[in-house]
């Protein structure tokens, strides 16, 4: 059976999962049933962001397989899954997501290590050394379970301030110390696993230069702090809206330190963005990220990942419930965004 009939055979059969709700978008246009599958356009490893209940789809968890190289827990090995309220842990549905990429011959990428949106209380009741010994308990112990499978991780998610001045504050940074909670989750993550690529990830990277500017400053700060920092990610949640341009402006100045560079959350936002000709400015923006990351030296490229395939999978249906930010839609049919993202290539 040829990729291609396998890449239609992939999308026809998880019809049923990715089209769950049944979609009252009208039928538009659509990119040719036989587009190749996005891995096999790609000169990069190309992933998506998934959830234990997708696998359970096993024609959703196909055409996934078919489509990607590379997987990343969209959310359960996160503390808020793994830290238990006593403060063990639990690792039933990350093993299973980094057992299916195994059995798929897929990558796995884990995300993410610490973020200010997750301090579960079972670190926040605790004080000075205790707090300290749990930290580096946690990271050895998730990065530790996962050595020689994750290829990299999120290690500190989101820490430049929301307006770019500065730095997030957060139970980490207020009982380690600014930089120092950083530095420290950077050592002990390689301490862990030395072969993994260890990221620092963020948001609004494109739309706000000043914030790409204090997370170009923090990663420097990191790496003369003696930080094992291998990368850089930026989310890429984006707009339609977004200037043409923009995604490329801040590709070239993530890579402009010489480390590896990743496109970690892609999603183009349709109900997030303002003015006209939204679907073919979302295929523009689409074909622009993957142009702009295909002229990155290849030796700084580490992998391409979309915060979903299909629209029926994305977070941001939970604000619009009618948005269409992903390169499939509900009827688990390629968009034009999809064939200008290969396109583009
Ligand atoms: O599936 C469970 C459900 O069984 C349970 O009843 C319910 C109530 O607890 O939770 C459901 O899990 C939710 C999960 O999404 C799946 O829908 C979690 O509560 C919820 O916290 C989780 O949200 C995730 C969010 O990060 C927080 O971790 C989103 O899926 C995920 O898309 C989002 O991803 C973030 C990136 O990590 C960082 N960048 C921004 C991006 C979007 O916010």
């Amino acid at each position: 059976m040829n990729l291609r009939r396998r890449a239609f055979l992939g999308s026809a059969m998880a019809l049923a999962a990715c089209g769950r709700r049944a979609s009252s978008q009208p039928r538009r246009d659509y990119a040719p049933h036989d587009l190749p599958p996005l891995k096999a356009a790609a000169p990069f490893p190309v992933g998506t962001c998934i959830t234990t209940a997708q696998l359970d789809d096993p024609a959703f968890a196909a055409f996934v397989a078919a489509q990607v190289s590379q997987l990343t827990p969209e959310w359960e090995l996160k503390m808020e899954y793994v830290v238990q309220a006593d403060g063990s842990h639990r690792f039933d549905a990350p093993d299973r997501i980094a057992a299916f990429a195994a059995d798929r011959g897929l990558r796995f990428f884990g995300h993410t290590l610490v973020w200010y949106a997750q301090a579960p209380e079972a670190f926040a009741r605790l004080e000075g050394g205790a707090f300290r010994d749990a930290y580096a308990a946690y990271i050895a112990a998730v990065v530790g379970r996962y050595k020689g499978r994750a290829v990299g991780w999120d290690v500190v998610n989101e820490a430049v301030a929301e307006d770019g001045d500065g730095w997030r504050d957060s139970l980490w940074s207020q009982r380690l110390g600014a930089l120092e909670h950083m530095r420290l989750a950077y050592q002990l993550a390689h301490a862990a696993d030395p072969g993994a690529a260890l990221f620092l990830n963020d948001y609004n990277l494109e739309r706000s230069p000043q914030k790409r500017s204090t997370f170009l400053k923090l990663a420097e700060a990191l790496l003369h702090a003696g930080a094992p920092l291998s990368g850089l990610g930026t989310q890429t949640h984006v707009g339609a809206d977004l200037p043409p341009g923009a995604i490329t402006a801040a590709l070239r100045d993530l890579a402009s330190l010489g480390l590896k560079v990743r496109i970690s959350e892609m999603d183009v936002s349709l109900s997030r963005a303002s003015g006209g000709d939204l679907e073919r400015r979302q295929a523009a923006l689409y074909a622009e990220a993957a142009e702009a990351y295909a002229a990155l030296p290849a030796s700084q490229r580490f992998d391409f990942t979309f915060w979903g395939l299909c629209d029926g999978q994305s977070w941001l249906r939970r604000e619009h419930a009618d948005d269409t930010p992903l390169l499939f839609d509900d009827r688990d049919q390629p968009k034009p965004a999809a064939a200008a993202w290969e396109r583009a290539l």
